[in-house]
């Protein structure tokens, strides 16, 4: 080894020791006569100084020649510092430096290396390896480093076995599209990346490892959000012979054992909720549930009084903001705007304030009198000092809205706390979901999720009424997993593929495998799936998995470290046997 110690290991017991330290350059400070530079590594900073009189002269001038970020080599003494710092952990002592040795050079980096950096995002991903350099980003990979022994080890402990899935595969329906890649061997065929090892894990119950996890990288080729990267990492399971609830109790252990583990805190229940109590209440099937405000549906008392806009609607829907009684027109104006965003796409808002003096004032006081008000109030389980805002139109889009509005005040009045974590499984969702632009039925989980046996006789009359027995994890309103049991009998799969559009051919011709092997001995089995660049994100109280991630693409997609992706030889076309029309 070059070095003795690291640089973030050095305390105040171990003055007298004569140690070598290697790393870069953080900062270096000359007060003529005296020389510190602050050395730098993954574990932390040491200070290094040169004093004349000490120091030959030859030493103090290499010292000074070095730049910010040269890799140096020192060796020296360790010594009680004069004026401590208490700010890090090796601030008690300094090296008092005999020997060094300038390991390689660097040029000025394009942006600073520290904790507030003044390089914009653009710049610090095109020099990714530089940025990997600074605390707040490093503490994110070592974070994710953690996350991941400790799931290896839960699940090892736990009898699963981690068996590694193939990458170039045949595209599996899982609603994103595929990113694929052309065969030279078999010219005009082509591999998809997997958007997950979903039919490749129930094979392997087929096989009989009845317990079966990876933690493995997923293509999918969709827009871009803050929590989507276009790979990303799973951690994929599944098991044979179990019930949902032994797979729900099984992965609550998982996740309670890294909170645990991993930030040392034990999370409370896991409540469970129901897909449409979740739109009810909350307009969201992953709702934040760190904080109240439910959705209460106010029709009845909202409907038939000359206003013609709830009139019309399908839904009138309030929240009750506690204690919001006072807020400004400016405030109310400003809210409005918010739900009137094209993105969310309300026409407009109504509000009822709840006046400390018993008195109601609303926005459409014109079509209500007081005593219509307070009976809305009531709906609401609003008080006096409480405001009411109300939203209405069809169904689905008046909740969507409604789930933004909610958000926005839990922002507003900070009851979207990131050191309070509140689990949530939502179960029985929807088998099947209405596509517009497809005009027909899609999976809404995929298309080898199991529906609940008593619903099969609504598959060809009612098919949306259909349940799953899928379920998702939600953290704070961020789905950080999804699951199901699965079909595992020949007849169901087809007749499932049938709804879906698929005719019988189709259906061999992409997922023959599968249903061959379920005339196998295929057992009963289900899994779930983690996002896990999310729950790293969410552990490390960040909204943006690409943090976590240690080579991200950018919102285009691009990785413009390596400038990907980038156009290929036409010798390289032409062996794949792929002409571009230009
Ligand atoms: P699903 O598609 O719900 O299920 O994916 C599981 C979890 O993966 C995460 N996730 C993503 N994370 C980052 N970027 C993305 N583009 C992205 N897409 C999904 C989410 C999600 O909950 N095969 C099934 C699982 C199963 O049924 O066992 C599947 O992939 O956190």
């Amino acid at each position: 080894m070059l070095r003795t110690n690291t640089c973030g290991e050095l305390r105040i017991s171990e003055v007298g020791k004569t140690v070598t330290l290697c790393g870069w350059v953080q900062t270096l400070r000359d007060k003529g006569g005296v020389v510190w530079i602050d050395l730098r590594d993954r574990y932390g900073v040491t200070q290094l100084i040169f004093e004349e009189g000490q120091a030959s002269t030859e030493l103090i001038n290499l010292a000074t020649s070095v730049g910010r970020e040269f890799v140096i080599s020192a060796t020296g003494v360790v010594t009680e510092r004069y004026s401590k710092n208490d700010k890090i952990p090796t601030g008690d002592i300094e090296i008092k430096v005999e020997k060094m040795e300038v390991l390689n050079k660097s040029k000025v980096p394009p942006f600073l290396i520290e904790d507030d950096t003044d390089g914009g995002e653009e710049l610090r991903m095109k020099y990714r390896y530089l940025d990997l350099r600074r605390n707040p980003v490093s503490s994110k990979l070592k974070l994710r480093h953690k996350m991941l022994q400790a799931t290896r080890s839960y699940l090892s402990n736990q009898d699963f076995m981690e068996v590694e899935t193939p990458v170039l595969i045949k595209s599996t329906p899982e609603g994103a599209r595929d990113f694929v890649v052309p065969s030279r061997v078999n010219q005009g065929e082509f591999y998809a990346l997997p958007q997950s090892p979903q039919t490749f894990k129930q094979l392997l119950m087929v096989s009989g490892f009845d317990k079966y996890f990876q933690i493995v990288k997923c293509f999918r080729d969709e827009d871009l959000r803050a929590d989507r990267q276009p790979e990303f990492t799973q951690i994929d399971c599944e098991m044979s012979f179990v019930t949902r609830e032994d797979i729900l109790n099984t992965f609550e252990g998982l996740v309670r054992f890294l909170f645990k583990e991993v930030k040392g805190i034990e999370v409370g229940e896991f409540v469970h909720m129901q897909y449409d109590d979740a739109m009810r209440l909350y307009g969201s099937d992953k709702p934040d549930v760190r904080f109240e405000m439910p959705f209460v549906e106010i029709n009845s008392v909202a409907k038939g009084k000359g206003f013609g806009i709830f009139d019309q609607s399908e839904l009138v829907v309030a929240i009750c903001a506690k204690g919001c009684a006072e807020y400004t027109r400016k405030q109310l104006d400003a809210l409005t705007d918010f739900v009137r965003k094209p993105q969310i796409g309300a026409k407009g808002l109504v509000y009822l304030k709840c006046n400390q003096d018993g008195t109601f004032k609303s926005s459409v006081d014109k079509f209500y009198s007081q005593e219509d008000l307070k009976q809305w109030a009531e709906a609401a389980g609003a008080e006096a000092g409480d405001l009411l805002l109300v939203l209405s139109g069809d169904t689905d889009h008046t909740r969507k809205a409604m789930n933004e509005l909610r958000l926005e005040m839990g922002n507003q009045l900070g009851l979207r706390d990131d050191s309070v974590f509140k689990p949530l499984w939502i179960i029985d969702f929807p088998l099947l979901e209405w596509d517009e632009e497809t005009q027909r039925y899609h999976a809404m989980h995929h298309p080898f999720t199991s529906p609940n046996k008593e619903d099969l006789k609504l598959l060809d009359i009612d098919p949306g009424a259909v349940k799953a027995n899928a379920y998702d994890l939600v953290i704070n309103g961020v789905e950080i997993g999804g699951g199901s049991i699965r079909i595992h009998d020949r007849e169901t799969q087809a007749l499932m593929f049938d709804h879906l559009g698929f005719t019988p051919e189709e259906a061999k011709a992409q997922f023959g495998f599968l249903m061959d092997a379920f005339e196998y001995g295929a057992p009963p089995h289900g899994g779930i799936a983690f996002g896990f660049d999310r729950l790293c994100a969410l552990f490390g109280g960040s909204q943006s998995i690409r943090d976590y991630i240690a080579f991200p693409k950018n919102t285009s997609a691009r990785d413009v470290m390596i400038d990907s992706p980038s156009m290929v030889s036409p010798d390289q076309l032409k062996e794949l046997g792929i002409k571009l029309d230009k």
